[in-house]
């Protein structure tokens, strides 16, 4: 079945993501193109069903106010003009606020478009499944599963399209989260029966890492490690033709049209050599972080695996500060799993953005049955943020705080302390490396 969609021409509005997504939180699909998509093209994708021009700020490239190709206005298509005075229709809109916005484009899709209703996590599903198969035929398709909510969601697809067509790898570096590497063999070996090599690296990870106390450094041996071992798994495997990645919209869209400035490059699993040589299969390329969570769901993905916080690639390795030891890798992963869990009992997982813990490459002095200790501390941060490039802190409940502090230092090892992080970004980042 093929959806309705709307197109919406990218002429440099920031607006561009948020009309997509009001268009499909009407339940029509909705995709944004270059500004000079030809009729050729648009009438290719058959089943658009109308037009946006989205004008705005940035519609100007080398000087020159740029325009859509000037046979879209007699190609038959409904078309509506936002903040795009040189468009050559009578719909031209300036709404002033999300309200107006919203009502606009809603009798646009309706009443001008005609549109179906018809996008939805179960139809999106059903297709993708497939194109999945038409695209992969008999051939076998790899895929590096971090646990991580986009590959878990790839995963999780294509094991349903394609079962054991699909050879997961999934790389413990040792700098997961508690239970983490456990719950990726539990859900994807044991209740969905994939295809799933688990390599547990950590030894390898930690060697590598031994008395390295740059943070860049450290992330450039984790980052390189990764693809060997990711590599080597790979050249161990028979007859792959395909590599399954978990690319979002917002990475399509980040990457850079013609009319946005880059925002940072579309990462991937990038840096694998090139005589390992793979067609991509990207299913969710379509997608933004919240419909790929209702995606996951809809495949019966376990709550905790969809909406999981944003885990840095590195992992708890740039939470142990400086030089990794194995004492302190311990103390903050179980001080970690002792914050998610009352955190999770208090309700503040559903409204905190990122949450966790740091234990820095210090001692302090502290008493303990009466002894003297001398032991590390524990730094609680809690931020939200929409976008990570600014920040503020969670104001926790004191009682919560308390609690937290309580069972730190009564279950993490050679822990005396326990600090909240009480700064914003700027001026710290969210992470201390
Ligand atoms: P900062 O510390 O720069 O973090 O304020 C912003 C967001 O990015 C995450 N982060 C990373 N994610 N690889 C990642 O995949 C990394 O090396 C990395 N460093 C930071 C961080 O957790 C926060 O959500």
């Amino acid at each position: 079945m093929k959806q309705d969609m709307i197109v919406i021409l990218d002429l440099g509005s920031h607006q561009n993501t948020t009309i997509a997504r009001e268009i499909r939180a009407l339940g029509v699909y909705s995709e944004i193109k270059p500004h000079d998509i030809t009729v050729d093209e648009l009438n290719a994708l058959s089943n658009v069903k109308g037009v946006i021009i989205s004008g705005g700020e940035n519609n100007v490239i080398d000087g020159e106010k740029i325009d859509v190709v000037s046979d879209l206005y007699t190609a038959g298509y409904p078309i509506i003009a936002f903040d795009h005075d040189l468009a050559k229709v009578e719909n031209k809109v300036y709404p002033k606020d999300e309200a107006e916005l919203r009502a606009i484009l809603k009798s646009f899709v309706f009443d001008e478009c005609h549109a179906e209703a018809n996008w939805n996590m179960k139809n999106f599903i059903n297709d993708q499944i497939e194109l999945i198969k038409k695209q992969v035929g008999d051939k076998k398709v790899l895929l590096a599963l971090s646990g991580g909510v986009d590959s878990s969601v790839v995963a999780a697809l294509l094991i349903k399209a394609i079962g054991q067509q699909l050879v997961c790898v999934h790389v413990n570096h040792g700098l997961m989260r508690k239970n983490e590497s456990e719950s990726v063999v539990e859900v994807f070996k044991n209740q969905l029966h994939a295809n799933l090599v688990y390599v547990d690296a950590s030894e390898r990870f930690l060697t590598k890492l031994k008395d390295v106390a740059d943070p860049e450094q450290k992330r450039k041996i984790i980052g390189a490690e990764f693809i060997r071992v990711f590599e080597e798994e790979a050249r161990k495997l028979d007859g792959i033709e395909f590599l399954a990645q978990g690319t979002i919209y917002p990475d399509i869209i980040e990457s850079g049209t013609k009319t946005a400035k880059t925002i940072k490059s579309h990462h991937n699993v990038g840096g694998l050599p090139e005589d390992l040589q793979f067609s991509l299969v990207e299913p969710l390329y379509q997608l933004f972080k919240d419909e790929v969570r209702a995606c996951g769901v809809e495949l019966g993905l376990p709550y905790e695996m969809v909406y999981r916080q944003p885990f840095p690639g590195p992992g708890l390795g740039v939470r142990c500060l400086g030089a990794i030891t194995k004492e302190r890798l311990e103390a903050v992963r179980e001080s970690d799993a002792i914050l998610r869990e009352e955190f999770a009992k208090a309700g503040l997982d559903k409204k905190v953005w990122q949450y966790f813990t740091v234990v820095p490459d210090f001692k302090s002095v502290g008493v303990k049955n009466n002894e003297r200790c001398f032991e590390y501390p524990v730094i609680i941060r809690a931020v939200n943020t929409i976008d990570a490039m600014t920040a503020t802190i969670e104001q926790i409940d004191w009682a919560i705080l308390m609690k937290i502090t309580d069972r730190i230092l009564a279950e993490v090892k050679n822990v005396n302390r326990v600090c909240y992080d009480m700064s914003p970004k700027p001026c710290a980042t969210i992470e201390w490396e």
